[in-house]
C-alpha cells in the first residue's frame, strides 16, 4: 500500500514492567516486541513507519537503528492523541494513516490489511470482545449497531463498562481528516489526556462511517504491561508458530517443550524431541533427528543427520548422515561434511572435517582442518593457541591420531598418518608413517610407596 504511513506508539514509560530496559525492547520469541510490530507493518508495504518514542528513547533508538523507520520524540506523553499528532507534519494529505503500538507485538499483517480496507470510504477500527472488559475503552453503538464513540473505562458510566466490545487502540483513517480532528482534540476528561479514541466522535458527527474489523485471534491485540503478560504472550507466540511447523509436516515430541526463537526451515519427516530451543536461522534437511535438550543457533543441518541429546551446536553446517552428540559442542565457524561422527564431550570450533572422519570422545579440536577417513582418538587435542596467537592444525585423509595426543600448533599431520597413543606432536608428521613420542615404558623393581609418618 503506497500510500500507507504507519504510526507506532512507543513513548510509553512501562513502568509495571520494573526494568532497565525500555518496555518495547523486551522480547518476544527472541525479538524486541516493537520489531514485531514494524516486521507487521513492512508486510503492508507502507511507504513509511513513524515510530514515536518518548522514555528510554536513546535505547530503544540505538537498538533498532537499521530499522527503515522515521523516529518522532514525544517529548511529554500527553495522551494517544498527541502521540499521533507528533508524526503528522511528515504525513502527506492523501495518505491513509494507521496507528499500532510497540507494546502490542503479535498483530498479524492479515488483519491489518483488512484494516486498510475499512479505512477505504470511512474510518476502520480494530475492536474486539472480551467477557472482561476492564481497563479498556468500551465501543458505543446506536440501536442500529453503528458505532458511536470509544468511552475509556475512567468515564464510562456504570452502564457503558458493562459493554465487552473493546477498543484496541489500532485504527486506520486518511490523513486529512486525522490532522483536522487530532488538532480540535482538548484533554477535559478524567484523566487530563489528549484522547485518540475522541475522534470517532468527530468521524461520527461529521457523517463519516466507522467500520469494525476483529482480529484473528484474540492474543494479536493483546498488549503487554508486565512480565506476566510477556510470558503469556510468548507462549502464545509458540504455540502458533509450533502448529504450523506441525501442520508442514515435522514431529514435535511435545510442542509445549520446544521453542523457536528465529526462523527454522525443514524438510519432510524432521523430528525434533523435548526441550529443544532454537534461535537465529536454522535450517533442518529430510530426516533430521533433533534429541531431547539440544541448543542450535544459526545452524544448517543436512539431511540423514542425527543430534543426539544435550548437544549445543552454534553457526555450524552439519552435512548429511552425520551423528552428533550426546554432549556435544559445535561451536562457530565448524563445517562438517557428511557422514561425520562427533561424540560425547567433544568441542569442536572453526574447523573443517571431510566426509566419514570421526571424533568420538572427550576432544577438543579448534582451528583445524581435517581430511576423510581421519579417526581422532579419545581425548585428543589441538593446542591451538599459545597464550598471544591461534595456530593452525592441518590432518591429512586416512590419519589415525592415537588416544591422548597433543597436537600443538601449527603443525601438520601427513595423509594415512598414525600418531602413536599419548604422544605430543611439535613437528610435522610424515604421510603414511608412524609417528609418537614418548619414553620407553619401564619398571622399576623393588619401588615401595611412601608410608605415612608418625609422630
Ligand atoms: C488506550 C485506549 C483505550 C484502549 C487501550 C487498549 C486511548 C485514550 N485509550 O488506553 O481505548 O482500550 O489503549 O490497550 O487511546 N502512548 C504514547 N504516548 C502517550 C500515551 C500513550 O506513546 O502520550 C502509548 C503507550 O506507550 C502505549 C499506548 O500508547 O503503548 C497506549 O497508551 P496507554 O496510556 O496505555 O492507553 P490505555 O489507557 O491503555
Ligand atoms: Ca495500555
Amino acid at each position: 500500500m503506497s500510500d500507507l504511513s504507519v504510526v507506532i506508539l512507543a513513548a510509553g514509560q512501562g513502568t509495571r514492567m520494573r526494568s532497565r530496559l525500555p518496555k518495547v525492547l523486551h522480547e518476544v520469541a527472541g525479538k524486541p516486541m516493537l520489531q514485531h510490530v514494524i516486521d507487521a507493518a513492512e508486510k503492508l508495504s507502507a511507504s513509511a513507519i513513524y515510530v514515536v518514542y518518548g522514555h528510554g528513547g536513546d535505547t530503544v533508538r540505538s537498538s533498532l537503528a537499521s530499522q527503515p523507520v522515521q523516529w518522532v520524540e514525544q517529548v511529554e506523553q500527553l495522551g494517544t492523541g498527541h502521540a499521533v499528532n507528533q508524526a503528522m507534519p511528515g504525513i502527506p494529505e492523501h495518505h491513509t494513516v494507521m496507528v499500532l503500538y510497540g507494546d502490542v507485538p503479535l498483530i498479524t499483517d492479515g488483519t491489518l490489511k483488512q484494516l486498510a480496507v475499512a479505512a477505504t470510504d470511512g474510518l476502520g477500527l480494530l475492536t474486539t470482545h472480551l467477557p472482561e472488559p476492564g481497563g479498556y475503552g468500551r465501543i458505543v453503538r446506536d440501536e442500529e449497531g453503528n458505532v458511536l464513540a470509544i468511552v475509556e473505562e475512567k468515564d464510562a458510566s456504570e452502564q457503558q463498562r458493562t459493554i465487552q466490545e473493546v477498543n484496541t487502540g489500532m485504527l486506520a483513517v486518511s490523513a486529512a481528516n486525522l490532522r483536522r480532528w487530532l488538532d480540535a482534540l482538548d484533554n477535559n476528561n478524567a484523566q487530563g489526556e489528549y484522547y485518540l479514541t475522541d475522534i470517532i466522535a468527530s468521524a461520527v458527527s461529521e457523517g463519516i462511517s466507522v467500520r469494525t474489523v476483529n482480529p484473528g485471534a484474540v492474543a494479536e491485540v493483546m498488549g503487554v504491561n508486565n512480565r506476566v503478560q510477556l510470558a503469556e504472550l510468548e507462549r502464545d507466540y509458540q504455540r502458533r508458530q509450533c502448529e504450523e511447523l506441525m501442520m508442514s509436516g515435522v514431529t514435535l515430541r511435545d510442542p509445549e517443550r520446544f521453542d523457536l526463537r528465529g526462523n527454522l526451515a525443514v524438510g519432510q519427516d524432521v523430528i525434533i524431541d523435548v526441550n529443544v530451543i532454537m534461535e537465529g536461522d536454522i535450517s533442518l534437511g529430510d530426516g533430521v533427528f533433533i534429541g531431547p535438550n539440544c541448543y542450535l543457533r544459526d545452524v544448517t543441518v543436512a539431511a540423514g543427520t542425527r543430534i543426539n541429546s544435550h548437544s549445543v551446536l552454534e553457526q555450524a553446517d552439519i552435512g548429511a548422515d552425520c551423528r552428533i552428540g550426546p554432549f556435544a559442542r559445535v561451536r562457530p565457524e565448524t563445517r562438517l561434511a557428511d557422514k561425520v561422527h562427533i561424540g560425547n564431550f567433544v568441542e569442536i570450533k572453526k574447523s573443517r572435517v571431510a566426509t566419514g572422519s570421526k571424533i568420538n570422545h572427550l576432544s577438543y579440536v579448534g582451528d583445524s582442518v581435517i581430511g576423510s577417513g581421519v579417526n581422532v582418538g579419545a581425548g585428543v587435542i589441538t593446542c591451538n593457541y599459545d597464550g598471544a596467537n591461534k595456530h593452525r592444525t592441518v590432518i591429512g585423509d586416512n590419519a589415525f591420531i592415537g588416544s591422548d595426543t597433543q597436537l600443538v600448533a601449527p603443525v601438520q599431520v601427513g595423509a594415512g598418518a598414525t600418531i602413536g597413543a599419548g604422544s605430543t606432536i611439535t613437528h610435522d608428521t610424515p604421510a603414511g608413517e608412524l609417528t609418537l613420542s614418548r619414553t620407553r615404558q619401564k619398571t622399576i623393581n623393588g619401588w615401595h610407596r611412601p608410608t605415612k609418618k608418625t609422630d
